[in-house]
């Protein structure tokens, strides 16, 4: 029996050194962890239980049949975040360059059914050469594989991507559905294919950086959620964003206990909103004002600025918060924005997490280039997106909510459950001086008449009241308890019942 156990060690111990020393070290000179340290730093202390450490692959083209590695290039388990369960792959850059064999897949497949069974998120670190060359179509089963469970998972686990090395071809189509992507600064690239291929394809000369790095994805492409500094920092960063996430769509999200007054008064956002209504302000100010211990996780930070979207918690209960971003673009809703927070509500609604809205929009942006682009379809997502959520909805006007994009932003028509607005807001079609311009055109050559009228119609519209006194906003509020007033709302919300018809799926403009 010792013999057995002694064999079992050394068996393990192979297993353990993946590649081998030497690319170890070849790892960690470009800064990189390897899988399993990867898995030591995202898990409680000792709460790993690898599965699969042994298996093999089958492939025999290329001399495969001698170059026999335990585990396959990637590391399989489960462990707990906090004291919660969470799947986990890693996958082992030093074992043929992490690529994807058909048992590679297998792998991760078995992981992702065991989440879906009962009800976990499942985290992948990918750091992946692609499709393992030597077993060719094999390995593009395999991630078709891996695809179809992530696909079946959406909406049904939470999915979560941490991108810490190359990631090519088909290793970029199995994160792009999973709900988030982080990634490295540095060490970690996406793309369909590499600068090589770019140049001889379109003639383009390009690195893999700027073709594909973390700061492409997370300000020009859109593709990633954020972005850290090393392994370490994504590491522990995942650990809390999972904190503001539930296991699956059948629970509600993990309750922290709150140490923050629920009444907490914040006399400074009565004078955030400036006197003059084309000043900008920072949105951010409302946000971590009204958060709990002003402790707010955004997402995107980067990309489309002119909407912010992210996780806080009210009450110690997680809510997920979008907001236009006044400082950018005047808070405008073009399709990047709209995109971004279209996808983030539909999260929220997906994982029974509510949504707050705070809202100072002067609408869609005009143009040809978003025309053309396509602003109707993709604004229309974000209007798809709140329509169809029956989370508790919770919407405070700061400012402006104007034409299309007030009946986008969580408003009562769209079955908003409560809707406040701050004296400062102007619910209106349009700002006063467009107003004019188009009802008494035939007065544009007389600008002491016009200006006249833009003060009337100011005085008229450009203020909560006429919204209130349709219902269309529940209460007019004092800034200053704002945080009072949406934790009550969410309180009374918790256990908001809401279905809606049945149907196999709608169709979102996508
Ligand atoms: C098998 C691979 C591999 C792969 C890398 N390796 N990629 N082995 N299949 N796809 C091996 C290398 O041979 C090498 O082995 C080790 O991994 C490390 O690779 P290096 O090239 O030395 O590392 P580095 O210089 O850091 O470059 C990493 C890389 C590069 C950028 C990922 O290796 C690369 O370009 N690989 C090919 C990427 C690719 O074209 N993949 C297929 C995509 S098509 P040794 O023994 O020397 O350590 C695809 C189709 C799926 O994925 C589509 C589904 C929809």
């Amino acid at each position: 029996m010792h013999e057995i156990i002694r064999q079992l060690d050394e068996k393990r111990a192979l297993a353990r050194l993946g590649g081998g020393q030497k690319r170890i070290e070849a790892q960690h000179k470009k800064g990189k962890l390897t899988a399993r340290e990867r898995i030591e730093l995202l898990l409680d202390e000792d709460s790993f239980e690898e599965w699969d450490m042994f298996k093999e692959h089958r492939c025999t083209e290329f001399g495969m049949e001698a170059e026999h590695v335990p585990g396959d290039g990637v590391v399989i388990g489960y462990g707990t975040v906090n004291g919660r369960l969470v799947f986990v792959y890693s996958q082992d850059f030093t074992v043929f360059g992490g690529s994807l064999s058909e048992t590679h897949a297998q792998k991760i497949c078995k992981v992702m059914d065991h989440a879906l069974k009962v009800g976990a998120p499942v985290i992948g670190l990918n750091d992946s050469g692609g499709a393992r060359i030597q077993e060719g179509v094999d390995s593009l089963g395999g991630y078709a594989d891996v695809f179809q469970r992530n696909v079946l998972a959406s909406g049904v686990v939470p999915q979560i991507s941490l991108i810490m090395g190359p990631c090519a071809g088909g290793a970029v189509y199995s994160p792009a559905m999973t709900d988030f992507i982080f990634m490295v600064k540095d060490s970690s690239y996406m793309f369909v294919t590499g600068p090589e291929v770019v140049k001889t394809v379109t003639h383009e000369e390009v690195t893999a950086e700027e073709l594909g790095g973390a700061i492409t994805h997370n300000t020009k492409s859109g593709v990633a959620d954020l972005s850290f500094e090393n392994d370490v920092e994504a590491l522990m960063m995942t650990r809390r964003f999972i904190g503001f996430i539930p296991a699956s769509n059948r629970e509600k999200p993990p309750v922290m206990p709150s140490y923050d007054p629920a009444d907490r008064v914040e006399m400074s956002l009565d004078t955030l909103v400036p006197d003059n209504p084309n000043q900008p302000y920072d949105m951010h100010e409302l946000i971590v004002k009204m958060v709990d211990d002003g402790d707010f996780f955004e997402l995107q930070p980067d990309y489309a600025r002119n909407i912010i979207i992210g996780f806080g918690r009210m009450e110690g209960s997680p809510v997920g918060i979008v907001a236009n971003q006044p400082l950018v673009l005047a808070g405008c809703l073009d399709i990047k924005s709209s995109i971004k927070a279209a996808r983030f509500v539909r999260f929220c609604d997906a994982f029974n997490i509510p949504v707050v809205t705070l809202v100072d929009v002067p609408g869609f942006m005009p143009g040809t280039s978003q025309e053309y682009g396509g602003i109707i379809k993709h604004g229309a997502k974000l209007l798809y997106a709140y329509a169809e959520a029956t989370v508790p909805k919770v919407t405070i006007i700061t400012r402006k909510a104007y034409g299309g994009a007030y009946d986008v932003m969580s408003s009562k028509h769209l079955r908003g459950d409560v809707n406040f607005a701050w004296p400062s807001a102007e619910i209106a079609v349009m700002g006063p001086k467009g107003a004019v311009e188009i009802i008494f055109r035939e007065e544009k050559n007389d600008p002491e008449k016009l200006a006249q009228r833009e003060a009337e119609y100011k005085e008229r519209f450009a203020n909560p009241f006429v919204a209130a006194h349709r219902g269309f906003i529940d209460d007019v509020i004092m800034p200053h308890n704002t945080r009072k007033r949406v934790c009550r709302s969410l309180a009374m919300l918790r256990d908001k019942e809401l279905e809606n018809p049945w149907r196999k799926h709608g169709n979102i403009p996508l």
